[in-house]
């Protein structure tokens, strides 16, 4: 959460600065600033609430900012102290001599406080990264440079931090380190840009250094020098990032969200070019690095991960289980870390993440590594610090992900987990030839079938419209399809604030049904298959209960008009496989309800896209 930008260069820093927290904005919105250098001083801005706020600020300041070209800035999601202006980042220390903006938690930091504060620094914020300032200044009164205050004080600190650093007395300098949080230079031509990721600079440059941890970068405009905690120089290289500006732009949709639905059938074209060329080739998956007879004997998985990511390894269980007749634990990574978990060398542990940051996943995936555990990292940012605790790496390449709400990540974490279900049943023979052909041959064809769906949208819009003033929503599901239960309601509850909620439909009578009346609208997820008939039953369960009843089906069954108010279709697929198709109008319905309430879609309140607290 929290995102960090840094400028020093020739050109206005304001404007880089603004345009560079625009694009981190999906890390969270509470509240922003800048600390722009003038002459022998610097001057901080800082707004509550949205970017839009701090814009207009500068905007009235114009003629007093545009000729200062160094700066740093922060896009607040609040974890220490309210989203308060006072609370906004850049922090400085009392005498305004020292300027940072920080991402992530210092977890000593009451300890530092008190210290410091004894020392004769006074607090005006209740943030952790104030603290941070006042050690920097302390540091740099004794020793009068820059670059060994940081490393100092950096040696003190707890916790998750990248931080950037300015000084009054260097015009001509930014510091800038990192430890268990995203930090990159970008370098352009007498400038350098630091941020917490890369749609913050790429419009500048694709010349990039991913700081380590424990690095500390000195930036001016001519040079770049790193240095590790123990005063060693680093050699670095600098490298191309893979990254197109076009990406970050909206192509004519409303929203990004839309956009990202839209965008899954070619998600879904790009990934299986490179991994199933036809039914009868093994699928190309050379990323698990396991030989063969180790996966042949695998007997024990464990799947980690968090929200949207969590329903992905939960699909992903179902079909590992059914195709590899392996065992399958999927737990969310804010749990399995705080208990005793039976991991070992001997089982296979697997972290799903979009942005490869998510701490809860982070902390667990370190966990079981140090248990000696191979680990499988599932990440749509292969630059990520999950991906770099990988033994194994299968990046899903879904393109950047700006909305919030995560839709064609989910689409390529579930198609990730498909191709290695498949992949693991093919090494062990464990599947039937015939559904092993069926089921590829299905998959091949799947962009089609996705487009199918997005071209009768319409119907979906419909749907939304007639259900959008509804308190509560419940979907249900049986089998493969209760993860899409599950993030059906995600969907809907994070972005409208409806009180949504996914169930197996067999534990409906078992108390949830006590909800139901004429008032509460209940979706039941009807692919054709083996537990068809037994949601159908469900479904007329809640019919006679007076729920508004709504169909997701692939079937064609007349019927189901006399049962259900209003019944979506979509293509026929292969039970197994239904979790990709029946996921887009979920993520349709809730993206036209939230539309409809006139919700912030791409921004939901209280979010952040990268969660990197736990
Ligand atoms: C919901 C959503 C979140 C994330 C969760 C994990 O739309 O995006 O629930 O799935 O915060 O994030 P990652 O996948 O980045 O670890």
């Amino acid at each position: 959460m929290c995102g960090i930008v840094g400028y020093i260069g020739d050109k206005s820093a304001a404007d880089i600065l603004m345009d560079g927290l625009k694009q981190l904005e999906y890390r969270g919105y509470d509240s922003s600033g800048v600390a722009l250098m003038e002459t022998d001083k610097i001057d901080i801005y800082k707004a509550e609430g949205k970017l839009q706020n701090l814009n207009d600020i500068l905007f009235m300041n114009r003629d007093k900012i545009v000729g200062s070209t160094l700066g740093i800035g922060h896009i607040r999601w609040a974890t220490h102290g309210a989203p308060t202006v006072v609370n906004a980042h850049p922090h400085t220390c009392n005498c305004g001599g020292v300027a940072i903006v920080h991402n992530g938690i210092i977890e000593n930091f009451k300890e530092l406080r008190e210290k410091l504060e004894a020392q004769g620094c006074t607090f005006r914020s209740q943030t952790d990264t104030e603290t941070v300032a006042h050690l920097i200044a302390k540091k740099y009164s004794l020793c009068k440079d820059l670059t060994e205050a940081v490393r100092l004080a950096s040696k003190e600190i707890d916790g998750a931090f990248a931080l950037c650093v300015m000084h009054k007395d260097h015009p001509n300098k930014m510091v800038i380190t990192k430890r268990n949080a995203p930090l990159l230079v970008g370098i352009g031509e007498g400038e350098f840009f630091a941020a917490s990721d890369v749609p913050a600079i790429i419009k500048y440059t694709k010349k990039a250094v991913y700081l380590k941890d424990n690095q500390i970068a000195t930036l001016t405009r001519d040079d770049m020098q790193i240095i590790d905690t123990d005063n060693n120089s680093i050699f670095f290289t600098p490298e191309i990032l893979p990254w197109e500006p076009v990406a970050l732009s909206k192509m004519g949709y409303k929203h990004f969200m839309l956009k990202e639905i839209h965008e899954q059938p070619s998600v879904v074209r790009n990934i299986l070019a490179g991994k199933l060329h036809s039914i009868d080739s093994e699928i190309a998956l050379d990323e698990v690095k396991l030989d063969k007879s180790t996966l042949k004997n695998l007997n024990r998985i464990q799947i980690i991960a968090c929200g949207t990511s969590l329903h992905a390894a939960m699909v992903g269980k179902y079909i590992i289980e059914s195709f590899c007749d392996i065992a399958v634990d999927v737990e969310a990574s804010s749990e399995y870390i705080y208990r005793k978990t039976v991991t070992n060398e001997n089982t296979l542990v697997i972290g799903v993440s979009q942005s490869g940051e998510t701490a809860d996943t982070l902390t667990a995936i370190k966990q079981s590594k140090a248990k000696g555990s191979h680990i499988l990292i599932i990440t749509n940012r292969p630059d990520s610090a999950m991906a770099r605790e990988a033994d194994s790496l299968i990046s899903v390449n879904a393109g950047i992900e700006v909305s919030v709400a995560a839709t064609k990540s989910y689409m390529a974490q579930l198609l990730s987990f498909y191709l290695l279900a498949l992949k693991m049943a093919e090494v062990k023979g464990s599947l039937d030839d015939s559904l092993l052909k069926t089921l590829k041959s299905e998959l091949m064809v799947l962009p089609q079938k996705l487009e199918q769906i997005l071209v009768h949208k319409e119907d979906i819009q419909q749907c939304a419209k007639i259900y959008a003033n509804t308190k509560d929503f419940i979907f249900i599901a049986r089998g493969v399809n209760y993860p899409t239960a599950l993030e059906g309601a995600l969907k809907l509850k994070e972005i409208s604030y409806i009180n949504a909620t996914g169930y197996p439909a067999g534990e409906l009578k078992h108390g949830p049904i006590a909800m139901l009346d004429e008032s509460m609208p209940v979706l039941s997820i009807l692919m054709k298959g083996t537990v068809y008939d037994k949601i159908l039953s469900n479904s007329e369960e809640s019919k006679a209960r007076n729920a508004r009843m709504i169909a997701l089906t692939n079937s064609t069954d007349d019927k189901l008009n006399t049962l259900f108010d209003f019944v979506i279709r979509i293509p026929e697929i292969q039970e197994y496989l239904s979790p990709l198709l029946a996921i887009v109008p979920l993520q349709l319905l809730a993206y036209y309800i939230a539309e409809f309430l006139g919700k912030d879609v791409d921004q939901p309140r209280n979010l952040a896209k990268s969660v990197t607290v736990e």
